[in-house]
C-alpha cells in the first residue's frame, strides 16, 4: 500500500473530544460528495482488538504492539464513509463503549499504532476526495493540505454534548492524554482555521466551514 501524499482534495478537521468534529465533517462530506473518514473510529477499532486480546495497554504497551503485528487491518468503504475492518470484523456499537473510551487514548499514544493507522488514513485519500477528522490530520497526516480546520468548544459544552448522547466518557482525561503525548499531540495545526462552536448550532458550523472553503476557492460561493 502506498504511503505517498494524496493527490485528491483533503479537508482536515481536528479538535478535542466532543467538539462536533464527526457530525460536522460527515455533513460537509455529504454536501460536497466527498468521502468521510473518522480516524477516531480507527483508533477505537484497534483498541477493541486489544481489549478482546485481554491486553491492558497501560501496563503492557509491548503486548499492544505484538497484537498490532498480528492484526489484519483493512479499509471498509460503506456508502461514502470509510471504516476499518479488524481481523475481518466490524466492532459496531462496541466502539463507543466505556471500555473503549477509557483505553483508546492509551493505545493511541503508542508510536507503532499511530504509524500503522496513519498509513491507512493516507491511503484512504487515494481513492477519492475526503473530509477526515481527528486530532493530528492537519498537523501530521496531511500537513500540506490547504484546507484545515480546528473545532473547539468549552469543556462544559463538550461534556454536555457527550452526556446528551447518553455516553459516559471522561473527555477531560482523554483530552489531557491526547494533548500531552509525545507523538502527534492534539494541537492547532499551522494554517488551520479555528472555530469555537460553543454557541453555534451544527448547521451554523457547517455553513462556516463551507463559506471558508468558498473563500479559499475550493467550492463556488453559496
Ligand atoms: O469522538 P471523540 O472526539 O470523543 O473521539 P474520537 O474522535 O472517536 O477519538 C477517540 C480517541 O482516539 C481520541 O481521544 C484520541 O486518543 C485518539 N485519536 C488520535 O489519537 N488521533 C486521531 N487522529 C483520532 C483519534
Amino acid at each position: 500500500m502506498s504511503d505517498s501524499p494524496a493527490t485528491n482534495v483533503v479537508i482536515a478537521v481536528d479538535g478535542p473530544a466532543a467538539s462536533g468534529k464527526s457530525s460536522v465533517s460527515r455533513r460537509v462530506a455529504n454536501r460536497l460528495g466527498y468521502a468521510f473518514v473518522s480516524t477516531g473510529l480507527m483508533y477505537r477499532a484497534f483498541t477493541w482488538v486489544v481489549c478482546e486480546a485481554g491486553i491492558d495497554p497501560e501496563s503492557d504497551p509491548e503486548g499492544v504492539v505484538a497484537v498490532l503485528e498480528k492484526t489484519d487491518i483493512q479499509p471498509d468503504r460503506r456508502g461514502n464513509e470509510i471504516f476499518l475492518r479488524v481481523n475481518g470484523e466490524d466492532p459496531g456499537d462496541a466502539l463507543t463503549s466505556d471500555r473503549i473510551n477509557s483505553r483508546v487514548s492509551i493505545v493511541a499514544k503508542i508510536p507503532d499504532v499511530r504509524q500503522a493507522l496513519v498509513k491507512q488514513q493516507r491511503a484512504s485519500a487515494h481513492a477519492s476526495d475526503i473530509v477526515m477528522e481527528g486530532r493530528d490530520i492537519g498537523s501530521v497526516v496531511f500537513p500540506d493540505t490547504p484546507y484545515k480546520f480546528y473545532l473547539d468548544a468549552s469543556e462544559e459544552v463538550r461534556a454536555q454534548r457527550r452526556a446528551a448522547q447518553g455516553l459516559g466518557d471522561e473527555i477531560a482525561e482523554r483530552d489531557r492524554m491526547d494533548a500531552n503525548r509525545k507523538v502527534s499531540p492534539l494541537k492547532v495545526a499551522e494554517g488551520a482555521t479555528v472555530i469555537d462552536t460553543s454557541d453555534l448550532s451544527l448547521d451554523e458550523v457547517v455553513e462556516t466551514l463551507l463559506s471558508h472553503l468558498a473563500k479559499q476557492g475550493l467550492i463556488p460561493n453559496a
